[in-house]
């Protein structure tokens, strides 16, 4: 029975490291930082010494009675064009949380005129780097295979999990 317990305590906890793991470094970024979304921010400055990983978020914080935050193409990006967004990301509540979760360009905008003056964000989202302690499998590519060997150990987990529960009961 202690026994039993034990195995149930490790196996929970190993469960936690193994299916938490992925997201402990995943980041919600303050757009802007302590400016929010507003006027007379550069955000390309703001973004440039940034990194963005599959997996973050951006927060957006502003006046929700004046601004808004659209996902535009690179074109209308530049061109600040908000006729045909790619995605009204705004809910009203002038906070506003952007999921990161596909590796490529994101380009937002704020529309009412608020672009051309500057409210602007284009930020490159990459894959996340690979775990800090060295992976024992050896490969060409140790990102691309980071994610997948999560699952074998979370499965494992969830089955001594499952052993543990019935040992007890
Ligand atoms: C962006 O969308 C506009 C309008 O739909 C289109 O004319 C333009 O070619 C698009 N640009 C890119 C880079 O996809
Ligand atoms: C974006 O969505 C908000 C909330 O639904 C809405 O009030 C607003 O008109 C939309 N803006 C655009 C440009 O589609
Ligand atoms: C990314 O997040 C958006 C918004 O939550 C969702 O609609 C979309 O399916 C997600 N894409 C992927 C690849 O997970
Ligand atoms: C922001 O700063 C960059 C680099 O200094 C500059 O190229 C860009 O024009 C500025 N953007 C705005 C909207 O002022």
């Amino acid at each position: 029975m202690e026994r039993s317990k034990m195995m149930l305590i490790m196996a929970a906890m190993a469960f936690a490291l193994v299916v938490m793991a992925p997201n402990v470094d995943a980041k919600r970024f303050i757009v802007g930082s302590n400016m929010g979304w507003t006027t007379n921010v550069n955000y390309t400055i703001w973004a440039q010494d940034l990194h963005f990983y599959n997996g973050d978020w951006l927060f957006f914080v502003y006046d929700r009675n004046q601004m808004n935050v659209l996902e535009v193409n690179k074109t209308d990006y530049e061109s600040c064009n908000s006729d045909h967004p790619l995605h009204n990301w705004t809910t009203g509540a002038g906070r506003d949380v952007v999921p990161l979760n596909v590796t490529r360009h994101y380009y937002f905008i704020s529309g009412k005129g608020f672009c051309y003056g500057g409210m602007k964000l284009a930020v490159r989202v990459e894959n996340p780097p690979p775990p800090p302690v060295a992976s024992p499998v050896k490969s060409s590519s140790p990102s691309s295979i980071y994610r997948g060997q999560l699952v074998l150990p979370a499965v494992l987990a969830i089955g001594a999990l499952w052993d543990a529960f019935v040992r007890v009961l």
